[in-house]
């Protein structure tokens, strides 16, 4: 199994490999901006990992919508990025969108759904 910890709700979960950012987010109940249905089209999807060898090489549309600057700096899209069989930390920036869906999120927790 693969381990993903969220920041900055350092949430942890366990999946399996193959599984993107963004699904393990939305199974962990935290959220990632995301609009276009994880076509690397929105790139709002963002997030910022600490070990790159934790998931796959970067995908062709990562490499052609990432700047230098972001590849350099870790940045990932959750969407098209897969892990593999270890352990990695995702930062997630903070933007209003993403405050008011993990107030939906919490929400629907609360409520059992
Ligand atoms: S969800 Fe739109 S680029 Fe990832």
């Amino acid at each position: 199994m693969s381990e993903i910890t969220f920041l900055p709700h350092n949430k942890k979960i366990k999946v399996k490999p193959g599984v993107t950012l963004l699904e393990a987010s939305r199974r962990a109940r935290i959220a990632i901006s995301a609009r276009c249905g994880g076509n690397a089209a929105c790139l709002l999807c963002k997030v910022k990992v600490d070990n790159p060898s934790a998931l796959v090489p970067l995908t062709e549309n990562e490499k052609t919508k990432l700047s230098h600057d972001q590849i350099s700096d870790n940045i990932r899209l959750a969407c098209q990025t897969r892990i593999l069989n270890k352990k990695v930390t995702v930062s997630i920036p903070e933007s209003p969108l993403s405050k008011v869906v993990q107030a939906h999120l919490r929400n629907e927790m609360d409520q059992g759904i």
